[in-house]
């Protein structure tokens, strides 16, 4: 019998993005570090956060309604029901799903994840968006790219600093994407509420974690060569495909989903 692998070590002395997130929208896997943290952020952050998790849903349903049935999803965070997979697979049972983070904490949460209705999949690496020849070398052992993928990067860019390219690093996993693929991103941004934006830039920053909030001109920038579908590049909660729209909330967030063409 082999050893078990060994459990993801866990730094409960400080926050950690995916834990503040997890507070923000509600949810119990984190830690008092976290809380404190959470607390101290302007409240409109969470408010941000819960749009972003809506925005999540609607765009990957919508995209599981186009007949997409394979996502690979970086930066998932601690599973929060409904998951990706959930959503997608209720739509078209037998969709795939690679789910990436380099949190440990997400790692110990995974099986969560890994509960795919029989007929599709699900699969989880942990890994460093920084590194996407990693993400996709795994990637390609589940997904099939000559088909259509949809790859999510939700709330996670804004922590990728200019010095670590994050424009290349969504560059090098878009030109793996066939035709007809999609890619869903959110991002916060510096331009919307400045002031906001800053206060929770300092409060991060505080906390050991860098935040790297970019303007709409600096987030459209992230979709190079792509083609955004209707509404565009939007804030999260105007991010409706029916028509009407519910009429939306401020939010800081910025959404859009857009084609590989
Ligand atoms: C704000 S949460 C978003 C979670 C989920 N995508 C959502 O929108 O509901 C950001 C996630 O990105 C992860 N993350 C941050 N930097 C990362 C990196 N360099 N590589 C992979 N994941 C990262 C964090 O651990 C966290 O789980």
């Amino acid at each position: 019998m082999s050893a078990p692998a060994p459990r993801p070590l866990i730094d409960t002395s400080q926050a950690h993005p995916a834990r503040v997130y997890d507070w923000l929208i509600g949810g119990k896997d984190n830690y008092p570090v976290d809380e404190a943290m959470g607390e101290k952020l302007p409240p409109e952050v969470r408010v941000g956060a819960l749009q972003n998790r809506a925005f999540m849903n609607r765009a990957v349903a919508h995209l599981a309604g186009l007949g997409v049935d394979q996502f690979l999803d970086i930066g998932t965070g601690i599973p929060t029901a409904p998951n990706l997979h959930q959503i997608v697979q209720g739509i078209v049972p037998s969709a795939k799903v690679v789910y990436t983070d380099n949190d440990p904490i997400v790692l110990r949460h995974a099986e969560a994840l890994l509960v795919s209705n029989p007929e599709g999949a699900t699969d989880y690496i942990q890994a460093d968006v920084r590194e996407p020849g990693v993400i996709l070398e795994h990637a390609r052992t589940v997904l099939d790219f000559s088909r259509p993928i949809g790859l999510s990067l939700i709330a996670l860019m804004h922590f990728i600093a200019d010095e670590q390219d994050p424009y290349g690093i969504v560059a090098t996993l878009v030109s793996a994407l066939p035709s007809g693929s999609h890619l869903v991103l959110s991002h916060a941004s510096n331009d919307i509420f400045p002031d906001i934006a800053q206060e929770a830039t300092e409060q991060y920053a505080r906390s050991g974690m860098t935040l790297a909030l970019r303007s709409r001109e600096e987030v459209g920038r992230l979709l190079a060569g792509l083609e955004p579908i209707e509404p565009g590049l939007v804030t999260a909660p105007e991010w409706f495909r029916e028509q009407p729209a519910p009429r939306p909330e401020p939010s800081g967030m910025y959404a859009v989903v857009a084609r590989v063409p």
